[in-house]
């Protein structure tokens, strides 16, 4: 089982609540329309807790999730749509016997591929899932916003009916690997009974530039067709930390 998400799984979701996954499908769905229209279905790397997955089923489009953490593979079956399931699988190493029009890969799943054969092995996995010009679309951290901003230590604290969680980020930069390592120190506090349960996790992250993606998806059979920043569109800055990157199978 991995350890990563294991227990992070629990309360990802009371920790991402502010994030409005509905605007983010709306904007995924959006690029679909405009790269490859009357796509029907989707294989979602690293699906979560399955909170896109849903969204885009409500969109039409059939949806399978594959996600290592089976922590939040029981999260999201709770939910129930049939057009939308989920297998726990590695996206290092997958291979479904099934193919897709579209491949997504959302909040930064790919840059915890840290290392190039990692990231050679999933490329390649999803041009082999994908049907004729079939679209990979995903988002990473962005290399010059890593280096323009530096990564601080900071600290999130959110509360819900029955559990408070303070959660504080130490981020140790591995310049030479482009990789940001944010260690967690994330406590849980039961509400009722007062006690307290301490967790440390370790998210290695890593961030790319265009050339470095164009240069892994011309490696893997894939074309860039566009880059942008998550969710607005505009072109990436200094100051854009998640960029997308729609890839055409060719
Ligand atoms: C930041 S979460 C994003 C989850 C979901 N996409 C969302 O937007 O809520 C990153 C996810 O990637 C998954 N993940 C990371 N590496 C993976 C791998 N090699 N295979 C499958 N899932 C992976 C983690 O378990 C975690 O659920």
């Amino acid at each position: 089982m991995n350890e990563n998400f294991k227990l992070y799984s629990q309360y990802y979701d009371l920790l991402y609540q502010d994030k409005n996954y509905v605007q983010e499908t709306n904007y995924v769905s959006g690029l679909i329309e405009t790269y490859r229209p009357k796509s029907k279905s989707i294989l979602e790397l690293g699906s979560g807790t399955g909170k896109h997955a849903f969204l885009l089923a409500e969109k039409g489009y059939s949806v399978l999730g594959i996600e290592r953490s089976e922590e939040m593979v029981a999260i999201a079956n709770k939910k129930k749509n049939e057009s939308v399931s989920f297998k726990v699988a590695d996206i290092t190493k997958f291979n479904l016997d099934q193919t897709f029009d579209i491949a997504t890969s959302l909040f930064h799943v790919i840059s915890y591929l840290n290392d190039n054969e990692s990231l050679i092995q999933t490329f390649k996995n999803v041009h082999e899932h994908l049907n004729k010009d079939g679209i990979f679309i995903f988002d990473v951290w962005h290399s010059s916003a890593v280096y323009h901003q530096i990564p601080e230590k900071r600290t999130k604290i959110l509360q819900n009916e029955s559990i408070e969680v303070i959660r504080k980020a130490n981020p140790v930069i591995y310049s030479e690997k482009n990789v940001v390592e944010v260690n967690y120190e994330i406590a849980i506090k039961n509400l009722s009974d007062k006690s307290i349960n301490t967790i440390a996790e370790r998210h290695p992250m890593r961030h790319f530039s265009r050339p470095e993606i164009e240069l892994l998806a011309y490696a893997t059979g894939f074309k860039l067709l566009g880059t942008e920043e998550f969710l607005t569109g505009s072109v990436p800055s200094t100051n854009t930390w998640g960029v997308c990157y729609i890839l055409k199978k060719i």
